[in-house]
């Protein structure tokens, strides 16, 4: 797919700086004018947190609990919807994020659900300078790892994740389905997606290449914001993972382990080192 509209002009987009050709903003570093606090602000109307609740079910609360995980660290932290659902199931969590607005949103979060969020600010590419100590679990959710554009960042990233595990911890990444994207499909199977579930907001692809996919998301009061992201394959996904060290990788789409076509993907990754060679793709 190639472009297929073009944006109007919006208070939102010009506050996030894309410039004059916004499918040429393909930079890691870009996000932190991407999540500005106005975006922030209304992330939480993009994702409607009771929805995505009933959409997720306990299915990373499950995860976490047959692995034996109690300390998480959420390295994408957002607007906090996962660092509050796994400290009200009772995780001893700490909430980094690299955007200084979205932890600040994502600490107001948490007050007003009665729950404090030990909350850092944290790239991800140099998480082990800022994140102190190791942790049962990494979770790294809501289609946040897109948000790397070159390899060496993913890669960077990645190896990050696994040295702040524990010896026998496990990471938790989710993506879109960019292979269906790539190929000409649609970004959701059906009217709405399983993870952004909002009623005030249209969200949908406005560029898409191998190396950007460029989502447009469109609020009721009028307002339009922007996100350029690299679009991340399912098996190059997995091959990542594996080649940093993770040994054995499973993967579910929309929540199942049997799955076609999903609309997201989870990759759950073990860390602990088996002496018996190859890594275990399942
Ligand atoms: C899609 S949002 C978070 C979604 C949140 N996990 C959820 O599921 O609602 C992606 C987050 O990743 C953060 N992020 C993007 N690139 C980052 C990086 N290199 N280091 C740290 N955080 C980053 C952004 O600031 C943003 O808050």
């Amino acid at each position: 797919m190639t472009s297929t509209q073009t944006s109007p002009s919006s208070r939102g987009g010009d506050q996030q700086r894309f410039g004059e050709s916004p499918e040429s903003v393909r930079e890691t570093d870009h996000y932190q004018q991407e999540y500005i606090e106005d975006f922030a602000d209304r992330w939480d109307r993009l994702i409607d947190w009771e929805a995505r609740e009933r959409a997720e079910g306990d299915f990373f609360i499950r995860i976490l609990k047959d692995y034996g995980a109690h300390s998480v660290l959420d390295v994408a932290t957002g607007t906090g919807f996962h660092s509050v659902r796994l400290l009200k199931e009772g995780f001893d969590v700490v909430s980094a994020d690299g955007s200084p607005n979205m932890l600040a949103r994502a600490f107001r979060n948490a007050r007003h659900r009665d729950q404090l969020l030990r909350t850092a600010q944290a790239d991800w590419r140099f998480l082990n300078r800022d994140i102190h100590g190791t942790f049962d679990a990494v979770i790294c959710l809501g289609n946040s790892f897109t948000h790397l554009f070159k390899e060496r960042d993913r890669r960077k990233a990645l190896a990050e994740y696994y040295a702040v595990l524990k010896h026998n911890g496990v990471l938790i990444l989710d993506h879109r389905n960019y292979d269906r994207l790539l190929e000409g499909g649609s970004a959701v199977s059906g009217a709405k997606g399983t993870v952004y579930c909002g009623e005030d907001v249209q969200v949908g692809p406005e560029h898409v290449d191998e190396g950007l996919a460029r989502f447009r998301y469109a609020f009721g009061d009028g307002s339009t914001y922007h996100l350029n992201m690299f679009p991340l394959r399912y098996g190059y996904v997995r091959r990542l993972m594996s080649e940093v060290g993770f040994q054995k990788i499973a993967s579910y789409g929309d929540y199942q382990r049997d799955f076609e076509d999903p609309d997201f993907y989870v990759h759950v990754a073990e860390k602990e080192y088996r002496f018996d060679g190859d890594a275990t793709m399942l």
